[in-house]
C-alpha cells in the first residue's frame, strides 16, 4: 500500500485525489490520508504529489504515517475531486516537524 506521510500536512495539494483509479483517499482539515485496505498499490500518485508525500510502505520509517493513515481513513470523508490548495501551501512545504501542526 502507498501511505501519505508528513509533508502533506499543511500543503494538501490534492492532485493526488484526482488520479487514484480506486478513490481510496480520505481528507481532514490539514491532510489527506490512504486507506489501506484500499489502495491498489498502483503507485500512480507518487509521482503527482508537488510535496513528495506519498511514499510506498516498503520505505523504512514509515510506521507512525501507517498508523495514522489507517486511523483516519476510517473516520474521515471521502476526497475525490481537487479543490485549490490552501494560500500558504508553499509556505510549509519542507517544514520540518510539521506534526505539531497536525491538529492546528
Ligand atoms: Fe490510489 Fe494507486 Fe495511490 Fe493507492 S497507489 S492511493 S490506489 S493512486
Ligand atoms: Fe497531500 Fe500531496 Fe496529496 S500534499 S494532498 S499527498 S498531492
Amino acid at each position: 500500500t502507498y501511505v501519505v506521510v508528513e509533508n502533506c500536512i499543511k500543503c494538501k495539494y490534492m492532485d493526488c485525489v484526482e488520479v487514484c483509479p480506486v478513490d481510496c483517499f480520505y481528507e481532514g482539515a490539514n491532510m489527506l490520508v490512504i486507506h489501506p485496505d484500499e489502495c491498489i498499490d498502483c503507485g500512480v500518485c507518487e509521482p503527482e504529489c508537488p510535496a513528495e508525500a506519498i511514499k510506498p510502505d516498503t520505505e523504512p520509517g514509515l510506521a507512525q504515517w501507517l498508523t495514522l493513515n489507517a486511523e483516519y481513513s476510517q473516520v474521515w470523508p471521502n476526497v475525490t475531486v481537487k479543490r485549490d490548495s490552501e494560500t500558504d501551501a508553499k509556505e510549509f512545504d519542507g517544514k520540518p516537524n510539521k506534526f505539531n501542526d497536525f491538529f492546528s
